[in-house]
């Protein structure tokens, strides 16, 4: 069994990712320090696939633990690496945090595939290395602009180190995956995004208005340059968001990879509104939802959307789900997680 260390992987871009891996024939171990998550998304995998992911609970800043878990688990072929702090918000009120958590890790995780010799790593990086983008779509030739958050500063640098570190170490490789806007849950309900402080993003508000737990939604501006006024953003939905990971790594293990250290764009190519966010929750759950239009946020970018052309050519991998899909799996998720917490309220 190909052996693969998920860091992160009890938030939610790890654990569907888990999910993925594991339907692929990986033997897959996780580390999460649980700073912003708990460990119910590994009962979420293991309903799913029947598969108990064992969790090492420690924080990866600190490298003499993270240094066991590698002498403990010889043959570690692969790193995905989604452990970071990622609210852009925070990052602007807690810089010093994000600079210590996102990238201290990052050296961590660094200084052990060079010491245990671990061939391949995965990046989680982000849409927010562009910036302000000035043309779209974003490809992944178009220049990172200046980065409007520490937190997107993290994953230029993170980049960056990782580029360095790749070209004095030419037998390792990496791959450099660059997020746009991940939503919805897996198809079974029983794992979604499960944020343990205030959601913000749009997607888990929408579903946490319609099911009464929040009291309206606020879109932020109807009056941006765009079809109707509102952002445009590239959702992508989860599971084929989690499917590029293993693509990923899996062109890395057949050695396709021409340089060593690649970088892709994962979106669907399509720009959507958040009106049409909004109208397409409407169509799949047929029920009316509570919004108004409010002030625009402050340093949100009008449009983006990107082409991921190149995942499409080199990965084999295809976006298969669309706005439509994010809403219904995202609602169904919703509406199981928030009876369950109905269910434990009724037993206090
Ligand atoms: P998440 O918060 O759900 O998951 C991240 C996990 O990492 C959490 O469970 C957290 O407890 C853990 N973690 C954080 N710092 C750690 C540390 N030092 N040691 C051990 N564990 C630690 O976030 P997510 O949405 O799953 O994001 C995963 C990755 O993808 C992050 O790197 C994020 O920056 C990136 N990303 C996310 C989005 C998005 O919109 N969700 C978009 C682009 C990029
Ligand atoms: C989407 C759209 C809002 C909430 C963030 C990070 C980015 C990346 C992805 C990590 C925007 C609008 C939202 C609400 C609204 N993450 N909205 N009302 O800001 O595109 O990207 O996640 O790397 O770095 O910045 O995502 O979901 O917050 O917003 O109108 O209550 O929905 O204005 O147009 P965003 P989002």
């Amino acid at each position: 069994m190909k052996k693969v260390l998920v860091t992160g992987g009890c938030g939610y871009i790890g654990s569907h990712t888990i999910i993925d891996l594991l339907n692929h024939g990986f033997e897959v171990i996780s580390v999460d320090s649980n700073i912003n998550s708990d460990q119910s998304a590994l009962q979420g995998i293991e309903a799913i696939t029947g598969t108990k992911v064992k969790n090492y609970t420690f924080d990866l800043c600190d490298l003499e633990k993270t240094r066991l878990l590698f002498q403990e688990n010889e043959g570690i072929i692969g790193i995905i690496h989604f452990a970071a702090l990622k609210s852009v918000g925070e990052s602007v009120d807690q810089p010093l945090l994000y600079f210590n958590n996102n990238l201290n890790s990052l050296l961590n995780i660094l200084h052990c595939m060079e010491e245990f010799a671990v061939p391949h790593l995965i990046f989680s990086s982000s849409c927010s290395v562009y910036g302000n983008a000035k043309t779209l779509p974003v490809t992944e030739e178009s220049p990172m602009e200046v980065a409007e958050s520490p937190y997107a500063r993290t994953k230029q640098m993170g980049e960056h180190i990782i580029n360095d570190f790749l070209t004095k170490h030419q037998h390792s490789n990496a791959i450099l995956l660059r997020y746009f806007n991940p939503a919805g849950a897996h198809e079974s309900a029983l794992l979604g995004e499960s944020p343990i402080n205030a959601a913000s993003n749009l997607v888990p508000v929408i579903t946490e208005v319609a099911a009464g737990r929040r009291k309206e939604l606020i879109v932020f501006g109807d009056d941006y340059d765009t079809r109707d006024g509102s952002c445009v953003r590239d959702y992508i939905h989860i599971m084929d968001l989690a499917n590029a990971h293993t693509k990923s790594l899996e062109y890395l293990l057949r050695g396709d990879n021409e340089v060593n250290h690649e970088v892709y764009n994962l979106a669907i190519g399509e720009g959507v509104t958040v009106l049409e966010a909004v109208n397409a929750f409407e169509k799949v759950t047929g029920q009316k939802l509570n919004y108004r239009i409010g002030p625009k946020r402050a340093g949100d970018v009008v449009a983006i959307y990107a082409n991921y052309a190149k995942a499409a050519e080199k990965l084999a991998w295809e976006p298969k789900r669309n706005i439509e899909d994010i809403m219904r799996t995202a609602w169904a998720w919703e509406q199981r997680r928030t009876s369950a917490k109905m269910e434990t309220a009724g037993e206090d």
